[in-house]
């Protein structure tokens, strides 16, 4: 009996201290004296991360607005026991991302470089390892390069166009996030990974299934969010594998077959392989050391975080409003039929560029508010 109650006692303990601790933390803001928004329970200012329901990015923003109402140049909130800090006032915003950088260098995201590769890419590195993978990095995303992409992008439209003249043929109706998700995987899949996808016609094509994959929210993805906002130092210690095991597998053996095929079979495609092809040559050159084939893994996998669902959406929401207001949709159908004839009916680089309308249709759908 005395047992229980002595355990009763010391857990009963070991809670006051936890919620004692949890709560000093939140104080953080009011100790150091900046402006903040009292915690909603014990989770801070988020949700139970078990019964989520806005997500966190919709308490950053209401965050935001909350600070802009008050007029205050920044704000303090809580990720749990972590205290974030929220700059407001533009000049501060621009001395962090500008004048101070190199003490910002960290998005703050879990990742590790040896047990877990793939989740070690440009966005998530942080300190020397990120300065280091960009500096490397910068020869690969200048504009030039991107141009010698164009026609690899271009490519992708083919089976794009393809599908939806088949569609029209039987009546059929056509899902446009369907379609848009189907072309951007391609895109990734020719320009990031050098592999032809054939989104399209292949139903079963392993990389579309692979892309599909990284996108879905499954239970591991709960679990690393939840390290990633609620117990930070906690996930800095226990990793919690990013990308499976079998995903990292798949993604690393692609690229290990398509470099050695590019360099065995003297092909050249416009891709993010051949730019680190080239890489590999002048570190070689000059007795530097290049990527490992882990790195250029996790590089290529972050073009599927970052670009594939983003894109897809991106385009489904511009054709939906472009169907919702017929007048703008014939301005720019008018616009790209007026600068391909200057180009001869052709898809160009410098013709897209010249579109200023469509920019001005796809910085009006990426706009929030
Ligand atoms: C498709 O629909 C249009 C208009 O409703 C109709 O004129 C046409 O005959 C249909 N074609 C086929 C193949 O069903
Ligand atoms: C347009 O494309 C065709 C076929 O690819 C090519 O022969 C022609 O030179 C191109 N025209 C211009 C102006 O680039
Ligand atoms: C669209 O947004 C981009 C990025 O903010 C900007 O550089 C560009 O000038 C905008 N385009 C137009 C036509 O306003």
């Amino acid at each position: 009996m005395w047992l229980i109650s002595v355990l009763l006692s010391l857990s009963l303990i070991l809670i006051s201290v936890f919620v004692f601790y949890v709560k000093w933390s939140q104080s953080y803001w009011s100790r150091k004296r900046v402006p903040h928004i009292k915690p909603t329970s014990l989770w801070g200012n988020i949700e139970n991360p078990f019964k989520q329901k806005l997500g966190v990015k919709h308490i950053a923003k209401e965050a935001y607005l909350e600070f802009k109402k008050r007029g205050v140049p920044h704000g303090g909130i809580y990720l749990f026991a972590e205290p974030v800090y929220m700059p407001i006032n533009p000049e501060l915003i621009k001395n962090i991302l500008a004048k101070d950088f190199s003490y910002f260098n960290g998005h703050g995201f879990p990742h590790d470089a040896k047990k877990d590769p793939l989740s070690a890419h440009l966005f998530n590195l942080d300190g020397d390892s990120w300065r280091n993978t960009r500096v490397k990095l910068t020869p690969v995303f200048t504009s030039g390069k991107m141009k010698t992409m164009f026609n690899t992008v271009l490519d992708c439209g083919e089976p794009l166009i393809q599908y939806i003249n088949d569609k029209l043929k039987t009546n059929e109706s056509l899902n446009i996030h369907e379609s848009m998700s189907l072309f951007t995987i391609d895109v990734i899949g020719s320009c990031a990974f050098g592999v032809e996808c054939n989104s399209f016609k292949d139903p079963d094509a392993e990389f579309k299934k692979f892309g599909y994959q990284v996108t879905k929210v499954s239970p591991r993805n709960k679990v690393y969010n939840f390290m990633k906002f609620v117990a930070p130092s906690v996930g800095k210690i226990i990793h919690v594998r990013r990308v499976t095991l079998e995903m990292e597998n798949f993604v690393i053996n692609m690229i290990q077959g398509v470099l050695d095929y590019r360099k065995s079979g003297k092909v050249v495609r416009n891709d993010f392989m051949q730019l680190f092809l080239e890489l590999e040559r002048k570190a070689k050159a000059n007795n530097e050391d290049s990527f490992t084939i882990e790195e250029i893994a996790a590089q290529a996998y972050v073009f599927i975080v970052g670009g594939f669902e983003t894109s897809a959406t991106t385009m489904t929401f511009l054709l939906h409003e472009l169907a919702y207001n017929q007048e703008i949709q014939d301005k720019l159908r008018n616009e790209v039929r007026e600068i391909l004839k200057q180009y001869n009916g052709n898809i160009t680089y410098d013709g897209i560029m010249e579109m200023k309308y469509l920019d001005h249709v796809v910085n009006e759908t990426l706009r929030t508010k």
